[in-house]
Order: C-alpha cells, then sequence, then structure tokens
C-alpha cells in the first residue's frame, strides 16, 4: 500500500502580482527541486503544484480552483498531500543552465535556490509581457520586448549559450516550448544533458489513475515530472 504524508498547513505570506502569487506556508514542506504535492483546495479540487521553495508554490490563476489559490489570505489552511515524484537529477557539472517558460518558473526556482551558492546557474526566464515577471533573474525574454531580450527563453538560450562548454540544461514551461528545446539539444546530440518537467493533467499524483500517462507510456506523477532528455520523445510533448 502506498504511504504518503497527508496534513494541512497554513498560509504565513502571499505575494501577489496580477493573476500570479507567491504563497509562503507557516513551515517547510521536506522535499526536492523537481517534486510537487497535490493541494486540497477545500470546496474546490485537489490539484499537482511544484514547490518553488521549501515552503512556497508560485501559482498561477488559470481556472475555478487557481483563482482560489492565487487569491488566498494569511491563515486559510490547505490539505497537502506529497511531496510526489523525481526531483531533478543533481548537476554532475560546474553550469547549469534553467531554462522557464511562464509559470514553468515555478520548479526551476527552487533548484535555482538549491544550487545557486555551488555552481553556476543561469537562469532564463520566458513571459509574454514583463508584468508577468516574478522573479528577479538577470536574465530574461519577453515576446513583446518589453523588457530584457525580445524573444522566447529558448532562443536566448541559444544566444547565451557557449556549446563547447559542458553543462546541463533543466527546463519547465508550455510543451511546445520544451519540444523545440528537446530537438535542438537532440541536433546538437546532447539529450544527456537536458533534463524536463513535464505537467501533465494528474488526478490521484500516485501512478493509480493513468490520467497523466502521455503518449509514450510513462505515468508523468511517478516516473517523472522530471525526464532526462534521453528518456523521453516528441510524442511526449504533445
Ligand atoms: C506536476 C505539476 C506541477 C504543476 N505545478 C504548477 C505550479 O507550480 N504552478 C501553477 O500555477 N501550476 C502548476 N501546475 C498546473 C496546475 O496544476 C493547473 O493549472 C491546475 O490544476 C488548474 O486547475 P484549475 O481548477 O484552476 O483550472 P481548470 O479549470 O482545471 O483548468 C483551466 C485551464 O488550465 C488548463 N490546465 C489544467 N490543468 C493543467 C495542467 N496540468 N497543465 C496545463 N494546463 C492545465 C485546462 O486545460 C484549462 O484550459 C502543475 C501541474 C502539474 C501536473
Ligand atoms: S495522476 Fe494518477 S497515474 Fe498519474
Amino acid at each position: 500500500m502506498e504511504v504518503y504524508n497527508l496534513y494541512c498547513l497554513s498560509v504565513k505570506k502571499v505575494k501577489k502580482f496580477n493573476n500570479i502569487a507567491i504563497i509562503e506556508f507557516d513551515r517547510e514542506i521536506r522535499g526536492y527541486p523537481g517534486q510537487f504535492i497535490m493541494l486540497n483546495v477545500f470546496g474546490f479540487e485537489e490539484i499537482p503544484l511544484s514547490l518553488s521553495s521549501p515552503k512556497t508554490i508560485t501559482v498561477k490563476n488559470v481556472g475555478k480552483t487557481t483563482n482560489r489559490v492565487v487569491n488566498t489570505k494569511e491563515g486559510d489552511v490547505f490539505g497537502i498531500r506529497g511531496p510526489f515524484g523525481r526531483p531533478f537529477s543533481y548537476p554532475d557539472v560546474e553550469k547549469i543552465y534553467l531554462i522557464a517558460g511562464g509559470i514553468g518558473i515555478a520548479p526551476l526556482n527552487y533548484l535555482y535556490e538549491y544550487f545557486k551558492d555551488e555552481i553556476e546557474v543561469i537562469a532564463i526566464h520566458g513571459v509574454k509581457t514583463k508584468e508577468e515577471l516574478i522573479y528577479d533573474y538577470p536574465e530574461v525574454a519577453t515576446e513583446d520586448g518589453s523588457v530584457g531580450f525580445r524573444g522566447n527563453a529558448v532562443e536566448l538560450f541559444l544566444k547565451l549559450a557557449d556549446f563547447k562548454e559542458e553543462f546541463r540544461v533543466y527546463s519547465c514551461g508550455p510543451k511546445p516550448m520544451l519540444l523545440s528545446l528537446y530537438k535542438i539539444m537532440k541536433k546538437l546530440g546532447k539529450l544527456e544533458s537536458l533534463e524536463v518537467s513535464l505537467e501533465n493533467y494528474m488526478r490521484c499524483g500516485i501512478g493509480l489513475c493513468g490520467s497523466c500517462v502521455t503518449e509514450s507510456g510513462a505515468r508523468v506523477c511517478r516516473d517523472g515530472p522530471t525526464f532526462k532528455g534521453t528518456d523521453v520523445s516528441e510524442k511526449d510533448f504533445i
């Protein structure tokens, strides 16, 4: 039988930016970068959310449940299962690139915080417009050119990266962005240096219901959500 943590946490602080909020809980959730929790929003649904640091989640309002979460107040209580899933792997190199598209910044921020004092971490955040920039990273790309590089996060990565160097790439964001990065790394023969986090629709979070299965048969909640470039195919980004 599956054993997992099930508990309640209350909200200590909320930092709100238009339709996104960084929500800090009153205590740490024991997990690792890349793992996710199932957040039980009482009266709404239970939804998967990445840890954006040991004490925080970073949530974008896209529907009924995330609307409730983004508009949460100090002292509100949520139910939590987890953390679940495979964390990002430990980087065995001195330099890593984090490539985030939109709210894909959530799991990568935790990775950034985890390794920034140990190795060189270049965090690239791509968004549509500057209003969506919620973290203070130097490398930003906006589609409308309102700040930083005009274009997307993958294009900025291609501009910054020296492919003669040894590095690892961690990425999370919309599937079309991940697919374009996957194709580039494959063409360069560098799929072993790539790791992506997939955000397929989930129900149980523990490998039982099948709702998160990718086209190639992987259960994202159990086999992922982080996958090595060599363990996925183009079908997984559909
Ligand atoms: C492992 C994992 C980690 C995630 N981490 C985060 C996070 O850190 N921050 C965050 O804001 N969101 C994250 N998500 C996405 C989040 O779970 C969904 O946005 C949420 O479940 C939507 O619920 P809702 O009731 O508000 O919207 P719904 O009414 O259920 O859906 C609204 C819209 O969002 C789309 N949608 C629903 N679920 C997903 C999904 N999983 N991926 C993409 N689009 C979806 C629907 O197709 C619909 O168009 C993560 C998802 C997974 C699987
Ligand atoms: S969410 Fe149920 S199997 Fe993955």
